[in-house]
Order: structure tokens, then sequence, then C-alpha cells
């Protein structure tokens, strides 16, 4: 099963999460591949679709760079064969015109072939060049900025549901998330995303999920739970620990796209989890290997392959020549060569449950001078959307 449109209200499963309505889409379950950027692209996004279910977010796109038809965002913003009824896209900015404008050409003007099902707008990125310029996990502090920039994407996208993703706040001391919560519902967003983190915080530590189980208490719209899904049985974790009407996984799928498969299967009630060997690694390796060189021709595709070659090979006795080769691999025939090279062998279950991708240790957040002063400026901040790829 997969993310449908459909207006007639989906029948409630006992037992089960039930179906996320998003206006006219229904996510089924509601799980989402949570957007990263350099991963979530069409390769990406199909590998896990063919695994399981839900819906899954393309990677981050800026407004700005849409709004003047960048050549390479253009090319980004494109939905593959299977998402023609579900394609979900992740829109960056600052300005309420430019957001507003991006939305417009997205769904008037169908710009990426495709009339997107979902937008969600990033006021999560904690990445030191973004809210240095008053952008993602800062903006939310400015509440009267942030209101106007969900109701522009709101009134834009008409009849296409507009989420927001966020964090707990910048820091301990200015949390944003409640605020945030209340005055997206009030524009008309369709769900909010909570990670468990403020924007210091980078990816350190743990998620703190009781943040998403207080957004649910005071916010009437769904709150999606976000952080630290490493395998299902914490995605059933954070469903019952906090009441989130879904779960948005991120980290816990690289070099795992069939997790999706896990998450299929315990939302539907099963304990069925997979395991798969090496030999069935590395055919999930190759397919994602040829996917990008389809996207991207064999060369590039393959150079790009190469970031996840260590997340899939974890916890594998691979050998070190292997590995090292892996890391450079520059075509689909020597990766097939080189996977052919290690023996079968059962899954590592040592590596279940363990932190993958980003785990950077907490930083000050970098603000534009007098951010914090007046919450109330409606000004969007200069310079805000140059230079921006996702975080
Ligand atoms: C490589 C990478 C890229 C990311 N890019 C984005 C992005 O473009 N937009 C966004 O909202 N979050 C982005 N994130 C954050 C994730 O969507 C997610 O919120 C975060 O990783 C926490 O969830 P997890 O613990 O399941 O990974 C990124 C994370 C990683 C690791």
């Amino acid at each position: 099963m997969t993310a449908v449109l459909d207006t007639a209200p989906p029948p409630p499963r006992p037992g089960a999460l039930p179906p996320l309505r998003l206006g006219a889409l229904t996510v089924d379950p509601a799980v989402v591949l949570a957007p990263m950027a350099g991963i979530t692209g069409p390769a990406f996004r199909t590998l896990c679709r063919e695994f399981g279910a839900g819906l899954y977010v393309c990677e981050m796109i800026t407004t700005r760079a849409l709004v003047e038809r960048n050549e390479k965002t253009l090319r980004m913003v494109r939905a593959t064969t299977e998402e023609h009824d579900a394609f979900s896209v992740q829109l960056y900015g600052t300005d309420p015109a430019t957001v507003g404008r991006a939305v417009e050409m997205l769904v008037d003007e169908c710009v990426a072939g495709t009339r997107p099902a979902h937008v969600d707008l990033n006021f999560g990125c904690p990445v030191p060049k973004v809210t240095r310029k008053g952008g993602g996990s800062a903006l939310p502090w400015r509440r009267r900025l942030f209101a106007d920039i969900v109701a522009a994407a709101v009134r834009a996208a008409r009849d296409v549901p507009v989420t927001v993703k966020t964090r707990i706040g910048i820091d301990p001391e200015h949390h944003t998330y409640l605020d945030a919560g209340r005055i997206a519902a009030d524009a008309g967003a369709a769900a909010i995303t909570l990670h468990g983190r403020t924007a210091d915080q980078l990816y350190s530590g743990t998620a703190d999920w009781s943040y998403i189980s207080r957004l649910v208490e005071a916010v009437d719209i769904p709150v999606l739970g976000n952080g630290d899904v490493w395998e299902a049985d914490d995605a059933l974790r954070m469903v019952a620990e906090t009441g989130c009407a879904g779960v948005v996984v991120g980290r816990g799928c690289l070099g795992r796209p069939w997790l999706f498969g896990d998450l299929a299967a315990a939302f539907a009630g099963s304990a069925q989890r997979a395991l798969p060997t090496f030999g069935e690694v590395a055919a999930v390796m190759h397919r994602h290997a040829t996917l990008l060189a389809d996207e991207h021709g064999e060369a590039h595709g393959c150079a790009d392959f190469r970031k996840h070659v260590a997340w899939y090979t974890k916890g594998f006795s691979v050998g070190s020549e292997v590995r090292r080769a892996l890391a450079m691999v520059s075509s689909l025939d020597e990766l097939a060569g080189l996977l052919a090279r290690v023996e079968d062998q059962p899954y590592p279950t040592a590596v279940l449950g363990a932190p993958r991708g980003r785990t950077s240790s907490p930083r000050p957040v970098a603000l534009p001078e007098g951010w914090l002063d007046d919450r109330d400026d409606p000004r969007p901040p200069a310079g805000a959307e140059l230079e921006v790829s996702g975080g």
C-alpha cells in the first residue's frame, strides 16, 4: 500500500495507527520518509517506496531558486513515475511572497511536471549558514513572519495540503514549537512534524519525544513525530508514548530502505522484520546504484552512490580492500564485481537500533544580529535564501 488520493474517509483499523489524512491525501500507514538533502532524490524515494508504504518527501527545494527557474533546482523537483498521485515536495523559504510564488508554480503551472499532492515547509534546518541568516530553525522565533510564510503557502496551494516541519526551538532558552504549532494550525497547515531536538543540539544526544506529546496536546492538527526512529519498534513506541498521528523517519533508513517494509508491517500489527543476508543487501545496493545511474548517468550516479556504501555495509564483514574499493566505485559492473567478492553472511544484528548518519556535537546557534529582540518583526531576513542546501 502507499499514499493515494481519495475523497472517502478510510475505514478505521483496530489496533493499528489510523491512516493519516492530509486534505485529500491519505497516507497509509502514516509513515513518512523525512526529507534529506543529498539523499531523498528520485532514486532513493523509488527504492524506499518499493519496500514499504507511506509518503516519501523530495529533497528540500529552495523557493528563491525555484522562482528564478534555476536549472538544477528544476531538475531536483521532479516526481518519479510512481509518484503521480503522491508527489511530496519540501520547500525552504524566508520570504512569504517568494514562498507563495514557488507554491503557485508547483501547483498551478506544474513546473515539476507533476502536480504535488503535498507541500512541506522546512523550519528545522540547524545549519549555521542558514540560521545565521534567520532561516530554517531560526525562523519560527519571528512568529509574524512565520505566520505570513505558512499563510502564503497555504493560500497558493489551494487544495494541496501544506505541512510544517520544525524543531523544539533554537536552544533550551528559546523554544518555538508550541507557538509554531498553534500559528501553523491557524494559518491552515494540514499537519506539523516535530523533531525532538533544539537547533543547538544539531544531531547530538537523543531526541526528546516528550515535546512531541506536548505538541499533540496543544494543537488540533495532526502532529508527526520525528527523531531517532532506528527500528520499526521505535516507531511503535513513539506513537504509544506521544500519541502522534504519524512518524517521520530519516537517518534510520540510510543504507536500509527495507526499514519501510518493517514499518509497514509493524503498523499492520505484524512482528515480521527484514534481516537481509549480504547477498540480498548487495542486490539492493546494485538496484540503488542503477537507479542513480538512470537518473544522473553512470559515472555521476556511481559517484553519488559512494556515500551510501558505508551505511549499507555497516557491521558486515566485507574486508578492508573491498570496502575501500566500494567507496571509490565508478561503474555498475565494477560494483557488481566487488559485491560478488564478499562472502554471503547473515545480517549483523549488532547494528540494529544503533544510530547512523549524522551524529554531530552540540553547538550554539548562529543568528542574525538582534534576531531574538523582536518576535513580531514581520520583515524577511536579508540574503537568507542564498546557497542553502538542506539540514
Ligand atoms: C543528510 C541529512 C539531510 C537532511 N536534510 C533535511 C532537509 O533538507 N530538510 C529537512 O527538513 N530536514 C533535513 N534533515 C533532517 C531530517 O529530515 C530529520 O528531521 C532528522 O534527521 C531527524 O530524524 P531522524 O532521527 O529520523 O534522522 C536532514 C538530515 C540528514 C541526516
